[in-house]
């Protein structure tokens, strides 16, 4: 320990100071999307400011590291979104400003456990880029990467428990541990690519549906004043709409892995094929191909000089595109139930999130 602190302390000396404004840096298109809990956002950005320091030097500059590093902050507007649709839906506050401020720590805490989960899955992966930055394990190793990864797991419970719900808490403590065992069943399966489909959506359910899930369906509970039984089928809906995001989002970003621009997605792509983990195109290819194209497809699969030959054989047999459809389904029922949710404006955000996780490139 006392050599990784040196070590550290060494390195941070040549870091730059945390700047004072948050750098998210959602285009300008999720922007739109964002504006019904702009205000709820700032809030959480700011929960997130403060939490992600330390009085230690060198644990600050970690820190510093995974704030800097903002993505697209997608769970904590799916959690804001939730709690305010709900809201509109039962026609009592219909401006973010009536939200319940306990919504804010709970999505500081989702973001902080998704960006855990980040800093360990680019251990595992062996990424050099993410969020358009190098990621901890390239920029320090990976031993330092598990001490952030833990960190920013443990304080999010930290943070998560200033949203006095014990429920909502738990939720989130049961998401985590499903994350976890995704990743961990994924790895389980490392080195075959022609898993059973249902293994793969298994693993995908749990290693990123699960978060947009309990993102959802803490934030109608969170929003509801009323806990009956009709809420909490309304809380079962909500989470569903997050499990079909979910497992759209995972899905489409394993097509970008294989075909994505990295300057646009910004981090490492092409990761999946050289770990050897199977994902659905190359699932569904090796289900139509032949036992000898099989055997040759395998042969140069992980190989990143032969990419743009085994996409060519992705889609001759229009497995991209067969995923892409998988993808679409998840989100048409996504898109349903946000129609059900009525004309608020959390409610059409929503659905434009849905839509927008199908045509995402970044
Ligand atoms: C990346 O999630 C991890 C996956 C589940 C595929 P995001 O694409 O939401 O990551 P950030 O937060 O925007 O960086
Ligand atoms: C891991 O999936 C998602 C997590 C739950 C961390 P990926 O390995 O595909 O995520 P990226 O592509 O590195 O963001
Ligand atoms: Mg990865
Ligand atoms: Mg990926």
């Amino acid at each position: 320990m006392s050599q990784i602190a040196s070590q550290d302390t060494k390195q941070a000396e040549t870091l730059t100071p945390m700047p004072t404004k948050s750098r998210a840096k959602s285009s300008s298109a999720l922007k739109e999307l964002y504006a019904p809990v702009l205000q709820s956002l700032k809030q959480v950005e700011s929960i997130l400011q403060t939490n992600l320091r330390s009085d230690t030097p060198w644990v600050d500059e970690l820190l510093e590291h995974s704030w800097l590093l903002s993505g697209k902050r997608m769970r904590p507007v799916l959690l804001l979104l939730s709690g305010l649709a709900v809201q509109q839906k039962q026609n009592k506050d219909l401006a973010e400003d009536g939200l319940p401020t306990t919504l804010h720590p709970m999505a500081a805490a989702i973001e902080m456990i998704h960006t855990a989960t980040l800093v360990h899955d680019d251990v595992i992966d062996d990424a050099e880029v993410r969020r358009h930055n190098p990621t901890a394990n390239s920029k320090w190793d990976n031993r330092i990467s598990v001490l952030l990864g833990d960190y920013l797991f443990t304080h999010a419970f930290h943070v998560g428990s200033q949203a006095n719900s014990v429920k909502a808490l738990g939720m989130l403590a049961a998401a985590s541990n499903k994350v976890c065992a995704g990743e961990m069943k994924q790895n389980f399966h490392a080195g075959r690519f022609d898993i059973a489909t249902d293994l793969y959506f298994e693993i995908i359910s749990e290693k990123t549906a699960e978060l947009c899930a309990v993102s959802c369906a803490a934030g109608a509970l969170l929003a509801s004043t009323d806990p009956t039984a009709a809420d909490q089928m309304l809380i079962d809906q909500f989470e569903q709409y997050g499990r079909d995001l979910g497992m759209a989002f995972q899905i489409i970003d394993d097509i970008l892995d294989l075909v994505g621009d990295p300057n646009t997605v910004g981090k490492t792509l092409g990761t999946d094929l050289v770990n050897r983990k199977s994902t659905l195109p190359v699932i569904h290819c090796l289900e139509q191909l032949a036992e000898d194209q099989k055997l040759e497809l395998l042969q140069s699969i992980s190989d990143p000089a032969k990419l743009s030959e085994v996409i060519d054989v992705l889609n001759s047999t229009n497995s991209i595109e067969h995923a892409r459809a998988v993808a679409r389904s998840h989100i048409e029922n996504a898109v349903t139930f946000a129609r059900s949710l009525g004309e608020g404006t959390a409610a059409q955000a929503m659905l434009k999130i849905a839509q927008f996780v199908l045509e995402r490139s970044n």
